[in-house]
């Protein structure tokens, strides 16, 4: 047989095979020895969240020579996040982007993030990303089968309301306001004596435009993509509670890695969220600046003793019941 046909035959057969070189019972799927790990979230493609996961991607494309990288499922495609969880313990799902809201929901200290008043601008949250407290909330994951790798940031939460500006914690009473679930969120609006209804943000939108609620807290990227200016005008820049996601990554997938792989999925996930946090803080100033374009009645909430009241019962309430809540409001005040 001709050199050319062997070649030609090693070739076809080889393409069809698919190599299987992943290692552990990781989802990771291999072709031609290329790891490809899945990950899913459940914001928009145009979302920081998901820019940042496709950077993840890049990285680990470069720092493996092309033998890794991600492909990613935006928008909750594979399901929510509850979903999401079972995925990652199963090992059908490597990474996941989780809301610090709902993992708030299943371990106590990441309440940490949502103590009221705690940070002035989104630049002052990121930095508690070095912090100790942060390093063990992270850590604590593992109780539920879970890597924490890190924190990305959607932006600080601030109020949007259909009929007016915030001026001060008595212009929320009785206001019907959505919040996503999470138990710091839910005291704190409970104490505020507004009417919180927990709701997925896809109903949103409509639930603004028919009146089923009065306002939102939410992150200037999410008003901006979501376009939820177009049935509520008013926005009061709170900073009131920060909002981020915990990345994560399945225990089956570390397992499945190699200590020299492990090493090139952390640097590519610490150099992907260095790049989104920059971005996350360059974004909120331009989401700002376009909403103002847009004719949104943007005012700056002027802090005074009702708000701080508040914020006091709930910072009380979590650092009693929670050493790492107590620890990380001690390091974000240094
Ligand atoms: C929200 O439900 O408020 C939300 C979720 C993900 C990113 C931003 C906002």
């Amino acid at each position: 047989m001709p050199f050319s046909v062997i070649f030609l035959t090693f070739v076809v057969l080889a393409g069809c095979g698919g190599e299987d070189a992943t290692s552990g019972d990781s989802t990771a799927s291999s072709e031609k020895g290329i790891k490809t790990f899945k990950i899913s979230h459940v914001t928009q493609e145009s979302h920081i969240w998901h820019k940042t996961a496709e950077k993840f991607s890049e990285e680990l494309e470069e720092l493996s020579d092309g033998k890794m990288n991600a492909e990613i499922y935006p928008a909750a495609q594979l399901g929510l996040e509850k979903d999401m969880i079972q995925q990652l313990e199963t090992g059908s799902l490597d990474f996941g982007f989780l809301t610090n809201a709902y993992m708030s929901t299943r371990q106590e200290s990441l309440n940490a993030w949502f103590m009221p008043f705690v940070f002035n601008d989104l630049e002052e949250a990121a930095e508690m990303r070095e912090s100790d407290a942060t390093r063990a909330m992270l850590d604590e994951l593992s109780s539920q089968g879970l890597v924490g790798l890190d924190f990305i940031f959607a932006g600080n939460r601030h109020i949007l309301l259909s009929e007016e500006n915030v001026e001060n914690a008595e212009s929320l009473k009785g206001k019907k306001m959505r919040i996503i679930g999470s138990p710091a969120m839910q005291d704190f609006w409970d104490e505020l004596e507004a009417g919180p209804t927990a709701m997925p943000l896809s109903e949103v939108y409509t639930s603004l435009q028919t009146g089923v609620i009065d306002g939102i807290d939410i992150d200037l990227d999410a008003l901006v993509t979501e376009k939820y200016y177009e049935n509520a005008n008013y926005l009061t820049l709170t900073n009131h509670m920060t909002f981020p996601a915990v990345i994560v990554m399945g225990e089956q997938t570390l397992n499945s890695l190699t200590d020299e792989e492990e090493t090139i999925v952390r640097e590519a996930m610490e150099k992907a969220v260095d790049w989104g946090i920059e971005e996350s803080i360059k974004r909120e100033e331009e989401n700002l600046e376009q909403l103002i374009e847009l004719g949104v009645n943007v005012e700056e909430l002027e802090q005074d003793d009702s708000f701080k009241e508040v914020a006091d019962i709930i910072k009380d309430k979590y650092s009693n019941d929670s050493d790492t809540i107590k620890q990380f409001l001690e390091e974000a005040s240094q």
